[in-house]
């Protein structure tokens, strides 16, 4: 679990490359993925021919303008929506299968306001398989213990009893995080997890989530609007276009691990956000560079 995870060591950027690109089956690929939803004449194109690879073990940060499809991409590969054409499989298999864990935080915090936040961030080992099992017999004080460190963590320490209504949106989206995590999945599928939360609550997350990453190694796919959040964080950033969305830009980061937020003030971080963010801008239509991105 997080708190027992060893000291992160010092890798190249390199070391974390290499032995992704020699594997021969991805473990989520999209293959010329279109995604138009509601009915002929009042219709809305979300994705166009999307194609999309992500090697096991990497960290890629999705980024593009607000409606262009990125939150379609991740419940694509969570299963929960069907593409209109191409397919979706996930480790070699198509996605309508289900077999993987994946574990999901969405944009809007989704608890269960009748649950407290400790039940709310258990709830997936009552329902994933082998937890579910094992939390009718002797794991279950286990189980509330990592629930518990989770939260300790993520600053949330004392709020297990508490019901979501009794806490900030912030403080929501922490535990949201630790819903996704308690089951520790292969896969993670986050949404802007860190959106609603102040700077330095958020870089110290990132910091935890870096090292949750070193330490496990899950196939990560993380959207964000947050270019520095993108770079800090990502093996890998895809750009995509307005809507109907496409990846437009496709770049591996190139930083040495683990990452500190002073690094991201150097002129190699600062250069990769401005390409970034030249890139959203043309994507968002041209839009002039003094305009704010997304
Ligand atoms: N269930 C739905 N029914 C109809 N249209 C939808 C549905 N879900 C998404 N859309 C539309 O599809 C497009 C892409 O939506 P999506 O939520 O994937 O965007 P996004 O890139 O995540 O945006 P944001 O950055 O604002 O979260 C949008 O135009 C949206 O209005
Ligand atoms: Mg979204």
């Amino acid at each position: 679990m997080i708190a027992s995870m060893a000291p992160s060591a010092v890798l190249p950027a390199g070391d974390l490359m290499e032995p992704l690109a020699g594997r021969t089956v991805p473990a989520v690929e999209l293959s010329k993925v279109s995604v138009t939803f509601g009915q002929a004449g009042d219709s809305v194109a979300a994705l166009a021919e999307t194609n999309l690879r992500i090697h096991e073990g990497e960290f890629l940060a999705l980024v593009g303008p607000s409606g262009c499809g990125k939150s379609t991409i991740l419940r694509l590969v969570g299963g929960l929506i069907q593409p209109t054409e191409g397919v979706v499989i996930l480790g070699g298999r198509e996605v309508a299968a289900r077999a993987l864990r994946i574990g999901m935080a969405f944009q809007n915090p989704t608890m269960l306001p009748w649950l407290t936040i400790e039940q709310n961030i258990m709830l997936p080992l009552k329902i994933v398989e082998p937890f579910r099992s094992q939390f009718r017999k002797e794991k279950r004080g286990a189980f509330r213990d990592k629930a518990h460190d989770l939260l300790a963590q993520v600053g949330l320490k004392g709020f297990a009893g508490k019901f979501p209504w009794q806490l900030s949106g912030g403080m929501l989206q922490r535990a949201n995080l630790c819903r996704a995590l308690i089951h520790e999945p292969r896969m993670l599928m986050l949404d802007e997890p860190f959106g609603a939360l102040d700077q330095f609550t958020r870089e110290e997350l990132w910091a935890i989530m870096q090292k949750m990453w070193l330490a496990h190694r899950p196939t990560v796919l993380l959207v964000t609007h947050d270019l520095r959040e993108a770079a800090f964080l990502g093996t890998r950033i895809c750009v995509m276009s307005a809507r109907p969305g496409r990846i437009v830009d496709d770049a591996p980061v190139p930083f040495a691990r683990p990452r500190t937020i002073a690094m991201t003030f150097e002129p190699d971080f600062v250069a990769l956000n401005q390409r970034l963010r030249s890139l959203i801008v043309e994507a968002r239509g041209g839009a002039t560079a003094s305009e704010d991105p997304p």
